[in-house]
């Protein structure tokens, strides 16, 4: 019988078997597939894997707070944040070009990982990491594409450049699986829901949401609109009916507005709903009225740089869904 249970059992015998008494590193984004990969883990050799959470300042409101906080009390597993927001943003400060940015965010991203690596290292007394978890997935894996940022790691960990040290012996306990047996997986080992069923969000996170230059006001700005969105498609039950709903910041766009007591010259956000199966191709979801208003109002309300709210009626192809 193929059951969620027995995919769960026969991944933890594989890993022990893999790894021994080896120790293992996993990147953590937030997203699923790197939780499901490091529990599975974590549940073969328990404090032997530890996991990097690396905060560049890109992430949506609550993010950390969900993999500190939610995901270590639901695993146990041994987590170390890399605060590294001032890093990126520097590193992205005057850059507008979006593959400029997903390069430095990429760059970046495996520069602070390496260092952690070396970090851990020394702190196990010279032992190393030989082992990295990754939660490959087998449409990635025929597939083997990859993107920027976050899942960047999956083309470059042993790619020349590195140092020798640097290369890692693969765990890749998802391969077999696809994206639903994966939540399936996820549930079973006892992990929130807010990671189970979170939707997809890119590993350059909101930095390739705000179309112009990436600053700490203008991340600001778009984690509010942001977390407003969210709330309000949680509220109305429409979680599962839609595959994202980028909100992207017109950060060098400005129009007039009328807010309170006088005129503004404010910033526009876009919501993006779409629906998909796999990103491939995606449709503009049909939200209803009512709940377009609510995030409109709340937002020009509560966010007070923007004053405008408008709506991507675009399907993929020709857009894609992020606009960046
Ligand atoms: P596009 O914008 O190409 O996005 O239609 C397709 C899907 O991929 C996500 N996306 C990314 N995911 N790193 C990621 O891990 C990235 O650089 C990246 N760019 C886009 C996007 O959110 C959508 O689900």
């Amino acid at each position: 019988q193929w059951t969620t249970a027995s995919i769960v059992d026969e991944q933890v015998a594989r890993i022990r078997a893999q790894v021994g008494d080896g120790r293992a590193i996993c990147g953590l984004s937030g997203g699923v597939d790197s939780a499901v990969a490091a529990a599975l883990v974590q549940r073969a050799i328990g404090d032997r894997l530890t996991c990097v959470f690396v905060d560049h300042g890109l992430l949506r409101s609550g993010e950390r707070a969900q993999v500190e906080r939610d995901y270590v009390s639901a695993t146990g597993v041994r987590l170390v944040t890399v605060d590294a927001r001032e890093r990126f943003l520097g590193a992205l400060a005057g850059v507008t070009d979006p593959e400029q940015k997903r390069k430095i965010i990429g760059r970046e991203f495996i520069r602070v990982f390496e260092q952690a690596e070396l970090d851990l290292q020394a702190e196990a007394g010279g032992d190393k990491y030989r082992f990295l978890v990754q939660g490959t997935l087998y449409p990635d894996v025929v597939e083997s594409g990859g993107g920027t940022g976050a899942a960047n790691i999956k083309s470059h960990h042993n790619v020349g450049g590195l140092p020798d040290d640097l290369e890692f012996d693969l765990v890749e306990p998802l391969r077999a699986l696809f994206k639903d047996e994966v939540r399936r997986v996820g549930a079973e080992l006892g992990l929130p829901e807010t990671i189970v069923h979170r939707q997809p969000f890119p590993g350059p996170g909101l930095g390739i949401r705000i179309i112009g230059e990436v600053t700490a006001d203008r991340l600001e700005t778009l984690r509010a609109a942001d977390a407003i969105a969210r709330e309000e498609l949680t509220a109305a039950g429409l979680d599962r009916d839609i595959w994202q709903c980028p909100v992207v910041l017109l950060a060098d766009v400005r129009s007039v507005g009328v807010q309170g007591d006088g005129r503004t010259y404010g910033h526009p956000v876009v919501l993006r709903p779409v629906s998909s199966e796999d990103a491939m191709t995606a449709d503009w979801t049909r939200l209803p009225y009512d709940v377009l208003e609510r995030v409109s109002t709340r937002i020009t309300n509560e966010v007070p740089e923007v004053n405008r709210v408008v709506l991507d009626v675009t399907s993929k192809p020709p857009g894609t869904i992020e606009w960046e």
